[in-house]
């Protein structure tokens, strides 16, 4: 590529932009955590006209916060203008739940953004747009933006499990007292929701001597990593929202960057994250057309499932549980 290629900016559009996760993901992106440091943006900011006030003060604190990668903001309350020429889409307005709900319980009111967003995508965005979905119930709300996107491919529809990957990943830092860089490979099956298998078993951690052991190994603890743990993660959102009165935010937008900086920049080698992404050709005995968290690895801009992992039958029946929701979610949507 000419120079003047590779400093081309890259076109973000945000939704949700002056919302709790929105406003600190505008920031990430401006200071380099979704490109890397050299890499500028265009950030498109989408809002409700309703949240013009918010959106207008967002755009005057990123202006003043200098940031050199920053090359143009433009805010708006039309999609179709938001969504112009997009590279990347980061969908993250939507309504949050609050305590007592599940995350499913949204989708009446949520399925509809993702028709409208959907069709004003597949109208006005590059045809190569990445779409990475947070506004819940992620998956079934990515499948929905996918179906009123024709146009686009499938493949170019994700929806966020990185948090639950990275929420993981520092619960077993905890219990094995050791950095959280050095534990890999553990990775989030399924839906973004209470019945998602957070899985360890393909996980390594690194030891002092540079040494890779499986984690089960180094926990030594099976009864911890059948069960406690694997509930923690999956309640996390709601432990979140019981203490907080309302959902993670800066947690959701520096796991929304990690997703997207993978999938544009590549990953690691001999590493795989976590990305929900359309199920096709039965992987993993995964029913096909939903989007089901996956290990990936990403290269050249394209994921790619982990092939010929060795499933057991505990994880069997995880990964059938939350391909039932799924696949629930996905009738319900239809019938909205
Ligand atoms: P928030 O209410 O603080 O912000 C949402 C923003 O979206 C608001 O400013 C609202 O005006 C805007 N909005 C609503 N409808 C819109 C539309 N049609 N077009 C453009 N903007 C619109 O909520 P939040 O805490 O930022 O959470 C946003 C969503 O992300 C929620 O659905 C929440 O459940 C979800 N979430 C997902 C994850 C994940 O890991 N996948 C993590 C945390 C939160
Ligand atoms: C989370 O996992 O923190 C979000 O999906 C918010 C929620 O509703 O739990």
């Amino acid at each position: 590529a000419s120079k003047e290629e590779e400093n081309k900016p890259i076109r973000v559009a945000v939704t949700g932009a002056a919302g709790q996760i929105g406003s600190v993901l505008c920031f990430f992106i401006a200071q380099g955590r979704m490109f890397g440091p050299y890499q500028k943006v265009i950030l498109q900011l989408l809002e409700l006209p309703a949240a013009e006030g918010p959106l207008k003060g967002l755009c005057l604190e990123l202006q003043d916060g200098a940031y050199p990668l920053l090359a143009e903001i433009r805010p708006s309350t039309n999609a179709e203008e938001a969504f112009k020429d997009a590279d990347v889409a980061v969908l993250v307005g939507a309504k949050p739940r609050g305590p007592g709900m599940e995350r499913k319980d949204l989708l009446n009111e949520n399925a509809k953004i993702f028709k409208v967003q959907g069709e004003a995508l597949d109208k006005v965005a590059k045809k190569t747009v990445k779409v990475c979905v947070v506004g819940n119930p992620a998956n079934t709300n990515a499948l929905i933006a996918s179906h009123y996107a024709p146009s686009i491919p499938k493949k170019n529809f994700s929806a966020l499990t990185r948090l639950d990957q990275n929420r993981a990943l520092s619960q077993l830092s905890d219990k094995l007292k050791t950095r959280v860089e050095d534990i890999k490979n553990v990775v989030i099956w399924g839906n973004h929701s209470l019945t998602q298998y957070p899985d360890v078993n393909h996980g390594e951690v690194i030891g002092a001597d540079g040494k890779r052991i499986k984690i089960r190994q180094a926990v030594n603890d099976d009864n911890y990593l059948n069960d406690a743990f694997i509930s923690r993660v999956q309640k996390r959102g709601g432990e979140i929202i019981s203490v907080m009165k309302k959902s993670s935010a800066a947690s959701a937008a520096s796991a929304a960057c990690d997703h997207v900086h993978d999938w544009w920049v590549g990953t690691k080698p001999g590493e795989f994250v976590s990305m929900a992404v359309i199920s096709d050709n039965n992987k993993y005995g995964v029913a096909n057309g939903i989007i089901y968290s996956f290990p990936v690895v990403c290269k050249n801009g394209e994921w790619q499932v982990v092939n010929g992992l060795n499933i057991d039958e505990f994880s069997k029946k995880k990964f059938k549980a939350t391909e039932d929701e799924l696949l629930e979610e996905r009738k319900m949507a239809l019938n909205i």
